[in-house]
């Protein structure tokens, strides 16, 4: 009985994100939802996403960030339907991107917004379907930053590689963060002009100061944990700190919690929280016996 119900706490994120699943890969939208989001669509935005959506409308040119292309499958398919409604209601500015691309909150309520997407879609070169947009995660617990910094624009929609930025992890105990020249290699040019977060960037690039990012994923002072033979083992990013690419936002719910401690105490075995002994110590005994890895159960490996 104890068993079952620790099996089925276990099951329940499972349950629920099956659900939020079934509900985003339902019927494909009503050919009156996609016209009626054509028409929307001529009378708001074509002015400066342009009639085919190609980013070239009339007033297009007078922009620093240039209208989006949204007919960009590459970029487009993967970014979720609430990311894309937080945009065209709340502006750019809702998601860190330029303000150029207005709300529209005053104009369209949320169901003509999801009529808009829909016609969107249809566009999207190469073809979008359904699943290539999984819902946005909002992680527990993220910490406000001195930038607001979107893993979902980066490496969700543009898909640059997490050792692209987090370039340390294959070769150090460290993951590290980007530089700001990191950031400058790129935001030299892009939203330098109209984007208020990227002008952050360029202050910080003046002053020679870093960025000062708070951590979410940190261990106390007395333990190791090393990234390199953890990548090395082939253990993707997400593992150990969750679909990041579908994030906008970096956190997680970390260390031990009193839920937790009162569900061991009561004789059901969660799952041992992120970044505890626990979850360090039964994947260790997990991959040994799966993969025949070596992975440390020793005190001092990791208690130097
Ligand atoms: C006044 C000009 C203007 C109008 C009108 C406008 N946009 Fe935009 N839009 C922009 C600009 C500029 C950007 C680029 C923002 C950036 O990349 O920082 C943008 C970006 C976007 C994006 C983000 C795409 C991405 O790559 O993340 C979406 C989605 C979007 N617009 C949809 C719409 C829709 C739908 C409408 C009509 C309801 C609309 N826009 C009307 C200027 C406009
Ligand atoms: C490989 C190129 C590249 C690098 C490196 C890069 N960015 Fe970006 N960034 C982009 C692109 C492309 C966009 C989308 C621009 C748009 O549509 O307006 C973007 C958008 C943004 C935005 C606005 C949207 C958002 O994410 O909230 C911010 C802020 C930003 N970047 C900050 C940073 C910071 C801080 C760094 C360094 C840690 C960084 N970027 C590194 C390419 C890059
Ligand atoms: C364009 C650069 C860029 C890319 C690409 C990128 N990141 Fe990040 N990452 C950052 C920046 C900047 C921060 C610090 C701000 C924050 O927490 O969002 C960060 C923070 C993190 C953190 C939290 C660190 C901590 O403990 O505070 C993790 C974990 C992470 N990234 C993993 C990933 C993974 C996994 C990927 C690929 C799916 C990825 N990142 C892609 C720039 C990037
Ligand atoms: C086996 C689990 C695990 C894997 C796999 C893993 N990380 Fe981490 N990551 C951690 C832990 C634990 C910390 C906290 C480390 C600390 O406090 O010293 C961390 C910290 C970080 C940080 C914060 C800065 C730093 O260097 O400590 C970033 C960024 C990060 N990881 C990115 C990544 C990326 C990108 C990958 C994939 C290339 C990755 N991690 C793979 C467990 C993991
Ligand atoms: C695989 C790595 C790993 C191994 C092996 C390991 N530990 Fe830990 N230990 C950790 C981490 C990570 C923490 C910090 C997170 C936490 O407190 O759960 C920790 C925390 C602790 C703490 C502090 C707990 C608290 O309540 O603050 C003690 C004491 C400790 N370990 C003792 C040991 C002893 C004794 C052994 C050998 C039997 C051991 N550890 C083996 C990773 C490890
Ligand atoms: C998702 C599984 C997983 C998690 C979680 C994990 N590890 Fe590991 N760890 C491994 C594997 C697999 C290896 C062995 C790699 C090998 O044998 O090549 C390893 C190896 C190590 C090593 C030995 C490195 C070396 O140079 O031999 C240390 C130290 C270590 N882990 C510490 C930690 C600590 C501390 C934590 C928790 C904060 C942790 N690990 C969490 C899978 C994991």
């Amino acid at each position: 009985m104890v068993r079952w119900c620790a099996g089925a706490l276990a099951l329940l994120p499972i349950v629920l994100s099956g659900f939020a699943l079934s509900r985003v890969s339902a019927a494909p939208p009503a050919e009156r939802d996609v016209k009626a989001g054509q028409a929307l669509y001529v009378r708001y935005c074509a002015v400066c996403h342009g009639e085919g959506g190609h980013g070239d409308g009339a007033s297009a040119a007078g922009f620093a960030t240039k209208p989006a292309d949204l007919t960009d499958g590459r970029l487009m398919n993967t970014l979720p339907d609430e990311f894309l409604v937080n945009i065209i209601l709340g502006g750019g500015a809702a998601e860190g991107l330029s303000s150029g691309m207005p709300p529209f909150r005053g104009h369209l309520n949320e169901a003509q917004a999801r009529q808009v997407i829909a016609y969107l879609r249809g566009l999207a070169r190469p073809p979008f379907r359904p699943e290539m947009a999984r819902p946005p995660v909002s992680a527990p617990n993220a910490p406000p930053q001195p930038i607001f910094f979107s893993h979902l624009i980066h490496a969700g929609s543009f898909q640059i590689a997490c050792q692209y930025c987090h370039a340390d992890a294959r070769r150090s105990d460290y993951a590290g963060l980007p530089s700001v020249e990191r950031c400058m290699g790129c935001h030299k040019i892009i939203g330098a002009q109209d984007n208020p977060e990227i002008a952050k960037i360029h202050d910080y690039w003046r002053r020679g100061e870093p960025i000062p990012w708070v951590r979410v994923f940190k261990v106390p002072e007395f333990t190791y944990f090393p990234h390199k033979p953890h990548v090395r083992a082939g253990l993707a990013c997400q593992t150990c700190h969750g679909p990041i690419e579908r994030m906008r936002v970096v956190g997680a719910e970390t260390g031990r919690t009193l839920a937790n401690d009162l569900m061991n105490l009561v004789g059901l075995k969660p799952a041992p929280p992120l970044l505890t002994m626990g979850w360090c110590v039964q994947c260790h005994r997990e991959q040994n016996a799966a993969r025949g890895t070596h992975a440390p159960l020793d005190c001092i490996t990791c208690h130097h």
